[in-house]
């Protein structure tokens, strides 16, 4: 009976083991094929993430922005105003300009000036010392400039203005510099200024200040 049993249990457990064996060689070759997807997978999102680091990297940190330079306010230490039948003005303004670079690097700048004009004549102007605007920032510079009629040609629009209140001057410089990014890449980068002020004559105040 024992040899009978034997025999008719063997070739159950030698079934069951090719099965075992062919279902365990099935498995790991899928299981094998499942890790290299996965691993494609990661390679493939890796080099998706890198590239944009690299993108963002080059569309925003290398990017080269022109700074903006503009007057930013101004305030009178002296303030003197002829009548509409007799016009003239002389004013000694203290102005606070600015330089907003927001790139990720300096700007530096070279010696400059600044010219006031008043209906295209120039009445002033002031000498803008080279400096360097740093990383995503302002550099605010004050000058002090005497804004002087004295050079007028006579004419009917300065007896209009004052009658009016309002003085309008207008303010135009350049700055010739350079942007250094991440202290390697330099580019050459002129900017202007272009901004008009409105002064209210009674308050002896800025009333406004536009740029272009
Ligand atoms: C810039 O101007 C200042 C005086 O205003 C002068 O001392 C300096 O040498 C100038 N720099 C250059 C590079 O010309
Ligand atoms: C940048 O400007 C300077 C003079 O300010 C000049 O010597 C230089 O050659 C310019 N560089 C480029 C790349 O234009």
């Amino acid at each position: 009976m024992a040899d009978k049993d034997q025999q008719q249990v063997y070739p159950v457990v030698r079934e069951a083991k090719n099965d075992d064996v062919e279902s365990a060689t099935v498995d790991s070759k899928e299981l094998r094929k499942k890790k290299r997807l996965k691993c494609l997978a990661y390679v493939a999102a890796f080099a998706v993430f890198q590239t944009g680091i690299i993108l963002i990297f080059v569309l925003t940190i290398m990017k080269i922005r022109t700074p903006k330079f503009r007057v930013r306010s101004a305030t009178f230490e002296s303030f003197e105003v002829g009548t509409p039948e007799n016009p003239s003005f002389n004013l000694k303004m203290d102005a606070q300009l600015g330089v907003k670079n927001a790139n990720f690097g300096n700007y530096k700048f070279h010696n400059s000036t600044i010219v006031f004009f008043y209906d295209n004549t120039p009445v002033g102007e002031a000498v803008v010392r080279n400096t360097k605007a740093g990383w995503r920032s302002t550099k605010k510079l004050n000058v002090v400039v005497d804004l002087s009629s004295r050079d007028l040609p006579s004419n009917m629009q300065l007896g209009n203005d004052i009658s009016s209140g309002l003085l309008t001057l207008n303010t135009r410089s350049r700055l010739n510099g350079k942007v250094q990014l991440i202290f390697i890449f330099k580019k050459n980068k002129s900017i202007d200024m272009d901004c008009t002020l409105t002064i209210n004559l009674a308050e002896k105040a800025l009333r406004g200040i536009s740029c272009k």
